[in-house]
């Protein structure tokens, strides 16, 4: 009951807020269907290839087919994917040409100029043309003359002419009179169906009753109010934070046991909005929580079993500032960029803290994991303090406060699923150049040609990489079209060859990606679904969407239950907060939530496990992972260790004590050393080499002779931390890896790549 007034006082406090709503319809569909009532649109983005044709193309990237709305060129100049239809300007009559297949009413235009960076191309006016046969052509008269349209007045901005009265003809032509640069256009025709053709093609059954509308803010607050008061018992809303106008950013919470955390069961997160203007799955997102509401209700059992085992968060709008502004200008009007960022100019998917590189860097200089770990790299120190969107600051803090596994962002303007790294790694400034290496020199082609392959893979995949794909191919392949390819992707060839997925590295690398660093700075692994090339679909497209994505969507929620599971505890039964698990094979470990209860995504198979926590003996466990959707139990209790005294006592001497069970330290490198020296050191090499290896065959997990690290880390603080003692330590622990693993080898001992990396040992 409190919540409920606490929820009523807060709407009122928003209502009062907000700017006041004129009752003056603004956009476009409102009007459209004051003319035509609800039947169903034709796009042109959607129609088939040989629906559209043109008097002629300047060039074979420019053909008609790419004159749709907002289509984007793939900024090569040699491909067939440019970035407007445009005409060969020799030729004297122009026109570009849609057909219906059928009679329709056609009831307006959207023009728009060419997509480019360097040039203004657009058409300033045309004259309009009917047609039911392609022979005869009737130009659109005003009852004095040709009725001249005016077009567009820069190259992005969509316009919209709308005719007098609907016209019925099978076929369209714009003809176009006067145009600013080379004659180039896009452009977006409506139509409707004819009343008498209603259950045609364009007809959707509609099996759930839901809500089919784009909702804005104060609609989605409504909507989601509802739900909870229809499911009072599984829901809850709660809101991350707010933008600079003030609008909440509000999530729905939906499990049985709504508000928290409950040990074992894994929380799972989809988000929408993260651009404004990519607005299909926000209204994906209140579907789901109407679906799941009704069906759960309806004792659907995969619903229920979903909702009971698992914690769903979804976040409609990340961005809601951004949302209203491309609302208000509507399903075609706004242009491709318009509602993108945030009101202080930030791309929030690509505002995060850039972790990749001090992961990176880290690597090239063998840090990892032992100073620098594969996970949890905390925020770097200046983040906070820098001028970052508040926006992905509430989103960050969100991100740490609850322990998820599995997530994802929905985007648009493109139909793919993109998973991380999405930062492609930089190459290495004189690193393997082959020429000046004397060791490379010895290589033979397919050696080289091998690593080559190995370094290209090594430069966008995770530790995780099989999952991802995975996890990408589940929402891929449930979608009812997302692998269709036959008119390649959106704009440009199907980079997935047919998959629907791509690592986004390879495809359209971004620094500082919520993926990347949902990935590096917590548990959660997290891709990006781009719903469709539509940004902005029309609110008569949303059923068939939700037909297309429905499967998808809970299919890829179920994928959290996919792996191992289970509780690092004490021996008297008390969970341990925040213990490492690591998995052998993969250079990616997972923290268990301050419930001691760990979540690790796998793909089937048999592994290695090992729970590791600050004063505790590391235990390792073999786990099986099957092909069946649940996680398999693998629990962990640990030992008091030796070494928690034993650090109480350094601590307390404040002696520093480096390398247990490693060489000795060496000189720097700057400094000069005698023969003598040298020898000695050898000597001493060959001797730790020969024990190291000796204690490997005594031990059948060599882990457990370098952990004794954990502990240690504490005392390295104290110790003067430059980074020239670092370097001494892994040179001398390069030396000692065997000469096979020449890629490895090679990648310790390179000169650190050209990238920012900054790193203080004191973070540790
Ligand atoms: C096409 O045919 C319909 C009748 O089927 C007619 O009403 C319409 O005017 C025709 N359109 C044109 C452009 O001739
Ligand atoms: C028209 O095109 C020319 C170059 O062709 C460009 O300089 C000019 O800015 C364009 N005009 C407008 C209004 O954009
Ligand atoms: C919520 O739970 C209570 C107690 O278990 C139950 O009586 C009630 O019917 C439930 N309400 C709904 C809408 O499921
Ligand atoms: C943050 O923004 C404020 C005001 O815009 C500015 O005064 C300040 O210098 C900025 N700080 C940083 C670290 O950029
Ligand atoms: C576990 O980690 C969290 C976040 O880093 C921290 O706030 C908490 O104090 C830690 N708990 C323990 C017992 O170390």
């Amino acid at each position: 009951q409190r919540q409920k007034e606490k929820w009523e006082e807060e709407e009122e406090e928003e209502r009062r807020k907000l700017p006041p709503v004129y009752a003056e319809p603004k956009s476009k569909d409102f009007n459209f269907f004051l003319i035509m009532g609800t039947y169903p649109v034709i796009h042109i983005f959607w129609v088939e290839d040989d629906q559209i044709l043109a008097s002629s193309m300047s060039h074979h990237s420019f053909s008609a087919q790419r004159g749709r709305l907002n289509m984007q060129s793939s900024d090569n100049e040699e491909d067939v994917y440019g970035g407007a239809w445009c005409a060969e300007t020799e030729e004297k009559d122009h026109w570009f040409q849609v057909d219906a297949r059928r009679e329709v009413q056609f009831t307006a235009l959207i023009t728009q100029g060419r997509e480019s960076e360097k040039h203004e191309d657009f058409v300033s006016s045309y004259f309009v043309a009917f047609s039911n046969d392609s022979r005869e052509w009737t130009v659109l008269h005003d009852g004095y003359a040709e009725w001249l349209f005016y077009g567009n007045v820069d190259k992005d901005t969509p316009v919209m002419t709308q005719f007098a009265w609907p016209i019925v003809a099978r076929y369209i032509r714009i003809l176009p009179q006067s145009w600013n640069g080379s004659l180039c256009m896009r452009l977006e025709v409506m139509a409707c169906s004819l009343p008498n053709s209603y259950n045609s093609e364009n007809e959707v059954n509609r099996p759930d009753d839901l809500d089919f509308k784009h909702h804005n803010y104060k609609e989605m607050r409504q909507l989601m109010k509802v739900v909870n008061e229809e499911c009072p018992n599984i829901t809850r809303i709660y809101n991350i934070g707010k933008s600079t106008k003030g609008l909440k950013m509000y999530a729905m919470e939906i499990s049985d046991n709504p508000g928290e955390h409950e040990t074992g069961e894994p929380e799972f997160r989809y988000s929408a909005g993260v651009h404004g203007n990519e607005v299909l799955g926000r209204e994906l997102l209140l579907l789901l929580m109407q679906f799941l509401c009704k069906e759960y209700n309806g004792d659907n059992p995969r619903v229920r079993r979903l909702v009971d085992s698992v914690r769903i968060h979804l976040v409609p709008s990340l961005n809601p500032d951004a949302y209203e502004l491309a609302y208000e200008m509507g399903s075609e009007m706004g242009n491709w960029a318009l509602g993108h960022w945030t009101e202080e100019g930030y791309d929030i998917f690509q505002n995060f803290p850039d972790l990749s590189s001090i992961l990176w860097g880290a690597e090239d200089r063998g840090w990892v994991p032992r100073v620098v770990p594969n996970h949890h790299i905390p925020l770097p120190e200046n983040y906070l303090s820098s001028n970052g969107s508040v926006k992905t600051r509430a989103i960050i803090s969100w991100m740490e406060r609850t322990p998820f596994v599995l997530g994802a962002n929905f985007q648009g303007g493109e139909k793919i699923v993109a998973y991380p790294f999405d930062m492609q790694r930089p190459t290495k400034t004189g690193g393997l150049d082959r020429r000046g290496d004397q060791r490379l020199h010895q290589m033979n082609e397919e050696t080289w040609a091998r690593i080559q392959r190995q370094n290209e893979g090594a430069m966008r995949e995770t530790a995780d990489e099989a999952m991802f794909r995975w996890l990408a191919m589940t929402y891929a392949h449930s979608h009812l079209t997302m692998t269709e390819n036959h008119r390649g992707s959106c704009h440009a060839d199907d980079v997935s060859h047919g998959q629907g997925i791509i690592n986004r590295a390879s495809w359209k690398p971004v620094v500082g990606s919520m993926n990347d660093f949902s990935y590096l700075h917590t548990n959660c692994f997290e891709i990006s679904i781009f719903l469709g090339c539509d940004k902005f679909p029309h609110e008569s497209e949303l059923p068939q969407e939700w037909e297309n994505n429905r499967e998808a969507l809970l299919a890829f929620i179920e994928q959290v239950h996919r792996g191992i599971k289970g509780v690092v505890r004490d021996l008297e039964g008390k969970p341990i907060a925040n213990a490492t698990v690591s998995v052998e094979g993969i250079k990616h470990d997972i923290k268990a939530a301050s419930t001691g209860d760990y979540w690790r995504l796998l793909n089937p198979g048999e592994y290695k496990v090992t729970a590791r926590a600050g004063g505790y003996s590391p235990q390792t466990r073999l786990c099986m992972v099957g092909y069946e959707v649940s996680a398999t139990p693998c629990s962990f209790t640990l030992t008091k260790s030796n070494w928690d005294r034993i650090n109480e006592i350094i601590t307390l001497s404040k002696r520093p004590i480096r390398l247990i069970s490693k060489s000795p330290r060496v000189t720097p490198p700057n400094k000069r050393r005698s023969r003598l020296q040298l020898m000695r050191l050898k000597n001493r090499r060959e001797k730790m080499m020969r024990i190291k290896k000796l204690k490997e065959q005594m031990t059948s997990t060599p882990v457990t002779t370098t952990t004794p690290l954990a502990p240690t880390t504490t005392v390295m603080a104290t110790e003067s931390t430059t980074s020239s003692w670092f370097d001494a330590w892994f040179e001398e622990d390069s030396i000692s890896t065997t000469p096979s693993s020449t890629g490895a080898e090679l990648k310790e001992s390179e000169p650190t790549p050209d990238y920012s990396f900054e790193y203080k040992i004191d973070d540790f």
